[in-house]
């Protein structure tokens, strides 16, 4: 589910004043072309100091959805450079394990996210998912990811709602998607 940017952007002029400064700090970096690793660590960089801030998000952008996480699109650039969306996690709610489009930037903005990060070990027909990390990230830290070997799921493991951030080198509203691939779970091959 996702809402347009213009139907997310109505609260506030501190929230907007607040997110556009966001917007203007992942382009200056976006722009500077560097390898997506380093592109993704900067953005993180310039991430952190909003995650948990009260004027960030308007109470819509924070809004979660009963069936499943949800989405809500808060800049999508013009030549596609990146976007930017919230996530919205009610206890229990997860992702696919999944790899991404493009490197990407997660920051916590409310509560707690639990991630699961894997490796594709070679072999027929397909590969063989391991699981090789288990990582719990709090309110304000941001972690970045740059395919290949980005390949993780995400869960809301507490009690309460969680609320991040992610940042995309794509523009998710012409894809559709920030995910490039779905993988079957090993747990469930058991
Ligand atoms: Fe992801």
């Amino acid at each position: 589910m996702t809402d347009s940017p213009s139907a997310t952007r109505t609260g506030a002029s501190t929230r907007l004043d607040r997110l556009d400064r966001l917007v203007h700090e992942v382009r200056d970096v976006v722009r500077q072309g560097l390898p997506p690793g380093r592109t993704a660590g900067l953005v993180g960089d310039r991430l952190a100091p909003h995650l948990g801030t009260g004027d960030l998000l308007t109470d819509r952008q924070c809004e979660g959805d009963d069936g499943h996480y949800r989405q809500h699109v808060l800049h999508a650039e013009e030549d596609g450079g990146f976007s930017i969306v919230s996530l919205v996690w009610l206890p229990g709610q997860h992702t696919s394990i999944h790899d991404h489009v493009s490197w990407c930037v997660t920051g916590v903005h409310e509560g707690r996210e639990h991630e699961r990060r894997y490796d594709l070990v070679p072999g027929e027909p397909a590969g063989r998912l391991v699981a090789t990390r288990d990582v719990v990230n709090d309110r304000g830290e941001v972690c970045g990811f740059a395919p290949p070997g980005d390949i993780h799921r995400v869960w809301n493991g507490g009690t309460g709602k969680a609320v991040s951030l992610h940042v995309y080198g794509a523009d998710i509203t012409r894809l559709g998607t920030s995910i490039r691939r779905v993988y079957r779970s090993p747990e469930d091959e058991r």
